[in-house]
């Protein structure tokens, strides 16, 4: 893995503390990790964790003027993009074509595999909408990892907990590998 460029989307779960961990291991792996935030996954994680773990400012702002075209920039940037976790709105954007931030954008706009590893509460898990969004995702080439089953934020136990970082690095080095 080393020098590949492993573009992370952290979006708005509590599982976005995992994340860290993953941003963490993908370095240690020898990947050049850049990361995007949405503005909810900072109300689980501060975007200090993730720049000083992957040692590269974290990707936000559509509009921000720091580049100009940032989507697009970042797009063509990874070889890899993995979104964990991806939450139920991220899923629903990225099936139906919707964008509306940087990371949604960056998803349109990439050719890079994308991995999705999941996680929600059981009932947005097993909303048919989910689903259908789900379905949608793989029959458009996307890699979804998990989720698993196990205990949840508050205390509930069943499907929807996002998979650990290191089932999630293993489908990366994978899809790198064959790359
Ligand atoms: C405490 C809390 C926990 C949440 N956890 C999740 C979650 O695990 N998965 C999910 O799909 N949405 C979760 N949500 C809802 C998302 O944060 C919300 O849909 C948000 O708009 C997602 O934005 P994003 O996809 O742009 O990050 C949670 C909300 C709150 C208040």
């Amino acid at each position: 893995m080393t020098g590949r460029r492993v573009l992370l989307g952290v979006t708005g779960g509590i599982a976005a503390y995992k994340s860290a961990y993953l941003a963490r291991r993908l370095g240690e792996r020898g990947a050049d990790v850049r990361v995007i935030m949405t503005a909810a996954a900072e109300q689980f994680v501060g975007r200090q964790t993730f720049s000083a773990i992957t040692g590269n400012p974290v990707e936000r702002d559509l509009f921000d003027g720091s580049s100009v075209s940032p989507h697009t920039d970042l797009a063509s940037w990874a070889e890899v993009i993995v979104v964990a976790p991806a939450t139920t709105n991220l899923l629903g954007h990225l099936a139906n074509g919707l964008a509306d931030d940087l990371l949604t954008n960056t998803l349109l706009a990439a050719r890079a595999p994308v991995v999705l590893a999941p996680a929600m509460h059981t009932e947005m898990w097993e909303h048919p909408a989910t689903q259908r969004n789900l379905a949608v995702l793989r029959d458009d080439g996307h890699e979804i990892v998990g989720p698993d089953s196990g205990e949840l934020a508050g205390g509930d136990v069943g499907a929807g907990r996002m998979s650990e970082p290191e089932a999630i690095l293993a489908v990366v080095e994978k899809l790198l590998e064959h790359d």
